[in-house]
C-alpha cells in the first residue's frame, strides 16, 4: 500500500468516525470526577485483563556520537490492533502508538529530527523538557507533510515553517524525570494526540541511578489514556472537522472535553501483566485528552495495596510518600513503587479508576507469578530538593469558559489564545508567585520549566501536588498559588490547559521569557 492511498484511506476513516457512536449522559459536565462527556464504542469490546500490557519499544539512536544522541521520527499513518481483531488507523510517531520511548541522560543533548508523512501539519513538543524555545513546539512552528507543503504557506505567519523535515534539540540538562512528547499543533492537538501522537522520553541521572531503586524489567512507564471505537474499528473523534484543516474544536456536546469507554495503558485496553512477588516502578502519565483517574490496586479479599510515591512530574520526591490512591489529571506524572511482595503469589492485583464508571471503572491487573530475590529499596532521602520562595511579583490566571467574537470556547484571563501577544513577560532567574482560578476542571500546564503549588484553597498542597510539577490538577471553583521560576532560555512559550478539547479551543495564552 502506497503511502499516499494509506492517508487518502485514514482521512475517509477519520470522516466515518464521528458517526456510528452513540452520546452517553445528557452533555453536561460529565462524570464522576472528570470534566466532559463520554462516547461509547460502537464495537463489541473485549473482556478486560486478557491482552498482555505492551512495553512501548525504545527508541534507538541513528547516530550516538560521543557529545550527543540523534533520533529518526516519521510520523506516519499505520494500522495497529489495539482492540483484538480489529484494525484501527493511527498517526504514530514511527507508525506506533506509544510512540518509541526516547532514553536520555542528564548532560547528554538530545537532537530528533521528526520526518512528517501523515497528511496535516505537526509540532512535537517534548512535554516538561527544558528546552529553548525554537525547539519547544511553539503551535504555530509547523511541520508540513512532506511533498504536500501547498495551502499550509499562510499558516507561516505567526510560526516559522518547515517542510518535510524539522529538528528539535533537547539540551537534557534537567534532573531526572518523566517526560512525554507529543503533538502539539495550534487549534488540532486534541485529534492528533488522540489518533496517536504520544510517546515517553524519560530522562536519567547519575544520582537517580545510585539509588537502589527497581530497575530493568521491574520498571515499567504506563501510559494510560481513554479512546471510543466507531463501527469500523476507527478511533471515533467527534471533531467539526475531521480532515483536520480548518475548523477546531468538537461538536457542542464534547464541548468540555471527550472520554472514551476503554481504557487503553501503554496502547492496550485493560492490559495484563505478569510479575514476580517484588517491588517495581511504575512511571505513571495519564495521556488522556480530558478524563481524570483516581487509581488504587485492589486485592480480593484484602485491603488495597499502597503506592509509594516516589516521583512527581519532574523529578523524584525529596522523600517517599505512602498513599492509597493517585489521582492524575492529564498530562501529570507520578513515579510510584508498588511492593507486590505484599501479597500471596497468585494474586491478582487490579489497578481500579475509582474516578470512572462502567468500563472505564477498570485499568489493568498484575498477575503475582512468582516469588523472587529483590534487591530494591525505596530510601528515605531520594533527592535534594530546593524550596522555590517567591518574590513580591503575583499574577493571576483565571480558567473559564467564555466568548469571543461568535466564538464559544474556553479562556485564560477573558482571552482566546492570541500568538501575537505575551500575557505575561517574565524575567529569567526571577522566582514568582502565580495563582490559578477556575470554573471546572482545569488540569493547567506551563512550558519551559517546574513549578512548586504553595497552596490549595485554603489549605496546603494537596496529595497530588508534591514535587516540582509541570502540571497540575485545578478542581472546580478552587484557588492554587504556585511558585515558579524560569531560567535560562529567553522566549516565546505557552501556558494551557492539558484538557486538550479546552487547549484547542483556545484555553492557551503566549508567555515570555525575558
Ligand atoms: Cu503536554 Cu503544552 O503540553
Ligand atoms: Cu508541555
Ligand atoms: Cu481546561
Amino acid at each position: 500500500m502506497s503511502a499516499r492511498l494509506d492517508r487518502r484511506g485514514f482521512l475517509g476513516l477519520l470522516g466515518a468516525s464521528a458517526a456510528g457512536v452513540a452520546l452517553a449522559g445528557c452533555g453536561g459536565w460529565g462524570p464522576r470526577g472528570s470534566t466532559g462527556t463520554q462516547l461509547t464504542s460502537a464495537v463489541p469490546l473485549p473482556p478486560p485483563y486478557q491482552v498482555p500490557l505492551p512495553v512501548p519499544l525504545v527508541a534507538r539512536p541513528v547516530n550516538a556520537g560521543a557529545a550527543l544522541d540523534r533520533y529518526l521520527i516519521t510520523q506516519r499513518v499505520a494500522r495497529a490492533e489495539i482492540l483484538p481483531g480489529i484494525r484501527t488507523p493511527i498517526m504514530g510517531y514511527d507508525g506506533v502508538f506509544p510512540g518509541p520511548t526516547i532514553e536520555a541522560r542528564r548532560g547528554r543533548p538530545v537532537v530528533v529530527r521528526y520526518r512528517n508523512e501523515l497528511p496535516v501539519p505537526t509540532v512535537a513538543h517534548l512535554h516538561g523538557g527544558h528546552t529553548p524555545a525554537d525547539s519547544d513546539g511553539w503551535p504555530l512552528d509547523l511541520l508540513l507533510p512532506v511533498g504536500n507543503t501547498a495551502g499550509w504557506a499562510r499558516h507561516g505567519m505567526v510560526g516559522d515553517l518547515a517542510a518535510g523535515e524539522r529538528e528539535y534539540r533537547y539540551p537534557t540538562t534537567q534532573r531526572a524525570a518523566t517526560l512525554w512528547y507529543h503533538d502539539h499543533r495550534m487549534d488540532f492537538t486534541a485529534p492528533a494526540v488522540y489518533f496517536g501522537l504520544a510517546g515517553f522520553h524519560i530522562v536519567r541521572d547519575d544520582a537517580e541511578d545510585a539509588l537502589p531503586l527497581p530497575r530493568g524489567p521491574r520498571e515499567l512507564p504506563l501510559m494510560i489514556c481513554d479512546r471510543a471505537f466507531a463501527a469500523d474499528g476507527s478511533f471515533a473523534y467527534p471533531a467539526l472537522d475531521p480532515r483536520m484543516r480548518e475548523v477546531p474544536g468538537v461538536e457542542p456536546p464534547w464541548m468540555a472535553g471527550v472520554l472514551g469507554d476503554v481504557v487503553l495503558v501503554n496502547g492496550a485496553p485493560w492490559p495484563v501483566c505478569e510479575v514476580d512477588a517484588a517491588r517495581y516502578r511504575l512511571r505513571i502519565l495519564n495521556a488522556s485528552n480530558a478524563r481524570r483517574f483516581g487509581l488504587a490496586l485492589r486485592v480480593p479479599g484484602a485491603p488495597d495495596l499502597p503506592f509509594t510515591q516516589i516521583g512527581s512530574d519532574s523529578g523524584l520526591l525529596a522523600a517517599p510518600v505512602v498513599r492509597p490512591s493517585v489521582e492524575a489529571a492529564p498530562g501529570e506524572r507520578f513515579d510510584v513503587v508498588v511492593d507486590f511482595a505484599q501479597v500471596p503469589v497468585g494474586t491478582e492485583v487490579t489497578m481500579v479508576n475509582s474516578l470512572g464508571e462502567g468500563s472505564a471503572a477498570d485499568v489493568m491487573r498484575f498477575r503475582v507469578m512468582r516469588s523472587a530475590r529483590d534487591d530494591s529499596a525505596v530510601p528515605e532521602r531520594l533527592a535534594e530538593q530546593e524550596v522555590l520562595v517567591p518574590g513580591p511579583t503575583l499574577r493571576t490566571f483565571q480558567f473559564e469558559r467564555g466568548r469571543w467574537g461568535p466564538h464559544t470556547g474556553w479562556t485564560i484571563n477573558g482571552t482566546a489564545f492570541d500568538p501575537t501577544t505575551s500575557i505575561a513577560d517574565i524575567p529569567l532567574g526571577e522566582v514568582e508567585r502565580w495563582r490559578f482560578v477556575t470554573d471546572v476542571h482545569h488540569p493547567v500546564h506551563v512550558h519551559l520549566d517546574a513549578f512548586q503549588v504553595l497552596r490549595r484553597g485554603s489549605g496546603g498542597p494537596g496529595p497530588s501536588d508534591a514535587g516540582w510539577k509541570d502540571t497540575l490538577d485545578l478542581r472546580p471553583a478552587e484557588v492554587v498559588e504556585v511558585a515558579v521560576r524560569f531560567t535560562e532560555h529567553a522566549g516565546r512559550y505557552v501556558l494551557h490547559c492539558h484538557n486538550l478539547e479546552h487547549e484547542d479551543m483556545a484555553m492557551m495564552a503566549t508567555i515570555r521569557t525575558v
